[in-house]
């Protein structure tokens, strides 16, 4: 008999996802199913994704996604101890239809209810996937956020540097849309990377060298319209060659700020016997990021922690682990708990305003 076993809902964006998360009697966490539908042909024909698109297609597959998590795992309603799903941030529309279904299982069921920070979810995935201790230092890099936060505790996180502008992950997907790659952007332009030259165009590394822990990737973007506008018409070896600059310069950037990062968590944390980095996010999938990021911290003495790539991306796993930890720690959500589109994830550190088209990501 497993001691405490959550159902995960996660909506927040274009995968509709859901997912069985249950504590063994001899602590670990087990991923009992772990369903994840991708809505990219929906958007591909638009180059990104398309909120109103996504709500309706999250509406859609939600109670199947939910009844597939459950029968993978093999398992009914009333084996549950509670149900976990992302409240924020998000898209609202999808977050919506997230929340409600678990909100309505829950209250058909008498079960308890926990509304989840889907960062909160990616930040504790390696606590699911390696059984990392805590404090750790997690870097975020998905299409939505790019951060550096210590995670301490559970609820407990302090975030070190964000972004002033662009996600990281959005910068390869307009990246890939400015050159005319497939969606999702980061995948087409790392494949087109491989053959490419990185040095014929020189192009900026953002924030290197600055003491500040944050990241900017829109100036990189800039930079890359105007080379790839003084180079055109391109050819297939330009667009190769404009892909593996871009993708050089962020991993640059990325070991920089990283590097600084490292060393101050090595200055504030020297009692860990094992300190560890890791990482989260679909970004985290792309090998040359990777490769810096090892190197990085092969040179400060700290563990990597990638997990595998399905769990870096958005899933329910993530959602659903989040939640057990949140049960176990007594935290349960009243019907009435709002979805929020903005929701960051430290609290208390110094909102970056005013940055960017869409603003800093929270
Ligand atoms: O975590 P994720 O699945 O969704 C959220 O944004 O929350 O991340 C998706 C992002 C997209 O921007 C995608 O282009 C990027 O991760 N990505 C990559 C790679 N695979 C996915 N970026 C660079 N290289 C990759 N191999
Ligand atoms: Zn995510």
């Amino acid at each position: 008999m497993e001691a405490t076993v959550v159902l995960g809902i996660e909506t927040s964006c274009d995968e509709t996802a859901a997912s069985v998360v249950a504590r063994s009697p001899d602590g670990t966490p087990r991923i009992l199913s772990n369903v994840v539908l991708s809505q990219v042909e929906e958007h591909q024909a638009f180059g990104g994704v398309v909120p109103e698109i996504a709500a309706r297609a999250h509406v859609e597959a939600v109670d199947g996604v939910v009844a597939a998590a459950l029968a993978d795992a093999g398992l009914g309603f009333d084996a549950l101890t509670g149900i976990a799903a992302t409240l924020g941030p998000g898209l609202i529309g999808g977050l919506i239809v997230g929340a409600m279904t678990g909100k309505a299982i829950a209250a058909a069921r008498n079960l308890a209810f926990v509304g989840i920070n889907h960062l909160e979810g990616h930040a504790l995935t390696p606590r699911l996937t390696d059984g990392v201790a805590y404090p750790y230092l997690l870097l975020l890099v998905s299409g939505g956020h790019t951060q550096i936060l210590l995670v301490r505790g559970l609820g407990d996180y302090e975030r070190w540097g964000s972004t002033i502008d662009d996600a990281l992950g959005e910068a390869f997907d307009k990246t890939a849309k400015l050159l005319g790659l497939p969606h999702p952007g980061g995948p087409s332009v790392e494949r087109l990377a491989a053959g490419g030259d990185p040095s014929r165009f020189p192009l900026p590394r953002p924030m290197k060298g600055e003491a500040r822990l944050d990241f900017s990737f829109s100036g990189l973007k800039t930079a890359l319209r105007q080379a790839a506008t003084a180079a055109a018409p391109l050819r297939q070896a330009d667009v190769a060659d404009l892909c593996a600059a871009f993708q050089a310069a962020a991993a640059d950037s990325v070991a920089d700020r990283i590097g600084r990062a490292l060393r101050r968590y090595r200055d504030e944390c020297p009692e860990l016997a094992e300190p560890v980095l890791a990482v989260a996010g679909g970004v985290a999938a792309n090998r040359a990021i990777r490769a810096a990021l090892d190197v990085a911290c092969a040179g400060h003495g700290v563990r990597l922690v990638a997990p595998p790539p399905a769990l870096c991306t958005d899933n329910g796993a993530m959602i659903a682990y989040a939640g057990l930890e949140r049960l176990e720690a007594g935290h349960r959500d009243g019907m009435d708990v709002p979805v929020r589109a903005r929701w960051p994830l430290d609290e208390t550190s110094a909102p970056i305003l005013g940055f960017g088209r869409r603003g800093a990501k929270a």
